[in-house]
C-alpha cells in the first residue's frame, strides 16, 4: 500500500476530485437556475398575482393544503385548483367557482373537513385567483404525482 499511494498522488486525487465535483455541482446549479426561470413564467407575473401571494402567506394557507406538493395534507393541493376547476377551457368559470368557494366556507357539512372563513374584499379574492392561475402554470414536470397533492 506504502508504495502505490504516494502523498501527492492523494493529494492529487483529493484536489482533482474536488474540483471535478465542484465543476459538476456549479453547472447543476446554473442549469436549475435557467429551467426555474423560463418554467415560472416571470413575464406572466403582475401586481395582482403579488396580491394573492400576500393573502396565501397572510392567511397561512399552507397550514392546511399544499402548493405544487409543498405545506400541509390536510386539504387538496392547490397549485393546480386553477386546471382542476377548468380554468383552461372556461377561465371565468374557474375564477367564480374559486371566489364563490372563499366566500362560502365554512360549509358546516357533516363529517366533511371544514375551512375557515378568511372574509377577503373582492381585490383580494380576484388575487388569488390570478395566484392560482400563475401557480397552475408553472412546469413542475408533473409535479405533485396526483391532482390531489
Ligand atoms: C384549517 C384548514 C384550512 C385553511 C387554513 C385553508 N383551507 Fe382551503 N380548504 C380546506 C379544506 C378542508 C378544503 C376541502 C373542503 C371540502 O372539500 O369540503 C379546502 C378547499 C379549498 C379550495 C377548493 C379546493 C378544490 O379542490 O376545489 C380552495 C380554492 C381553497 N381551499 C383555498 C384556500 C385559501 C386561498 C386559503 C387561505 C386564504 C385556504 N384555503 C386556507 C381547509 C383549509
Amino acid at each position: 500500500m506504502k508504495d502505490r499511494l504516494t502523498i501527492s498522488a492523494a493529494r492529487n486525487i483529493f484536489f482533482g476530485g474536488t474540483i471535478f465535483f465542484f465543476a459538476i455541482f456549479t453547472l447543476l446549479v446554473v442549469q436549475s437556475v435557467m429551467f426555474v426561470d423560463e418554467s415560472s413564467k416571470p413575464e406572466n407575473l403582475n401586481e395582482k398575482v403579488a396580491l394573492g401571494k400576500e393573502v396565501w402567506e397572510r392567511h397561512s394557507c399552507v397550514n392546511c393544503h399544499s402548493l405544487l406538493g409543498e405545506g400541509a395534507y390536510f386539504a387538496p393541493e392547490l397549485g393546480n385548483v386553477w386546471v382542476r376547476r377548468g380554468g383552461r377551457d372556461d377561465a371565468e368559470g374557474a375564477a367564480d367557482f374559486i371566489k364563490e368557494w372563499m366566500k362560502a366556507m365554512p360549509t358546516g357539512v357533516e363529517g366533511r373537513r371544514q375551512m375557515p372563513q378568511f372574509n377577503l374584499t373582492e381585490e383580494e379574492l380576484d388575487g388569488l385567483v390570478e395566484f392560482f392561475k400563475w401557480t397552475s402554470e408553472i412546469n413542475t414536470q408533473n409535479w405533485p404525482p396526483n391532482d390531489a397533492g
